[in-house]
């Protein structure tokens, strides 16, 4: 039995069922450059806001409705549509009425995994070493564990020193009993 076979194709059958459940991100991707990139990135603020982390922001459901009609919100008193169009400088991003859920989930399923694709603000390696290596213990007196096997290492040393001078003495004591 082939087990590398059967790893492969029992994974491609769990990830072609779940791609049948979840929205489809490439469906979104095309969405998004035909009707939103022109005024959306996912991580720079372009005529509108960067997409990034927009789920974080608001519930889904607020999110399809204010793709759908946004000015329809604002003017029904939205408080979250105005704060948004007033960060903006009251720019009206258009209704897309024709888009229906299942796209507009498309859509966001596209802005999480570009968002998770996008650098990190501090890619630059060693840009914050303390960030980046959380286990890297700076090597202060408050590092018991380090301290004790520098201290053990030194009475180490003194040791072999005491004994070698010990060593050289008996030898010269040897040769002078010659
Ligand atoms: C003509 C420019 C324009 C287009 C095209 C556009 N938007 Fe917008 N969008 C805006 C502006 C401007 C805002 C800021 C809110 C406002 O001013 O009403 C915004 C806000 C948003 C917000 C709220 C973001 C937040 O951080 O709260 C979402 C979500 C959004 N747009 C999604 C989309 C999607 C999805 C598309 C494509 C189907 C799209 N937009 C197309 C201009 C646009």
């Amino acid at each position: 039995m082939n087990y590398n076979r059967l790893f492969i194709t029992v994974s491609w059958m769990l990830l072609s069922s779940s791609a049948l459940l979840a929205a489809d991100p490439k469906e979104g991707q095309v969405l998004f450059q035909g009707r939103c990139a022109s005024c959306h990135s996912v991580t720079k603020k372009i005529t509108g806001p960067a997409l990034m982390g927009v789920e974080d922001r608001h519930p889904e459901g607020w999110i399809i409705s204010f793709v759908k009609g946004s000015q329809a919100m604002i003017k029904s008193g939205d408080k979250a549509a105005l704060e948004v169009f007033n960060q903006n400088n009251q720019i009206v991003m258009p209704d897309h009425p024709d888009l229906n859920e299942e796209q507009i989930r498309d859509i966001l399923a596209y802005v999480k995994v570009e968002s998770a694709n996008a650098p990190k603000e501090d890619n630059a390696p060693f840009s914050r070493p303390g960030e980046k290596q959380p286990n890297l213990m700076p090597l202060t007196i408050y590092n018991f564990p380090f301290m004790i096997a520098y201290v053990m290492l030194i009475i180490i040393m003194i040791i072999l020193l005491v004994f070698l001078v010990n060593i050289k003495s008996y030898e010269r004591h040897i040769h002078k009993e010659d």
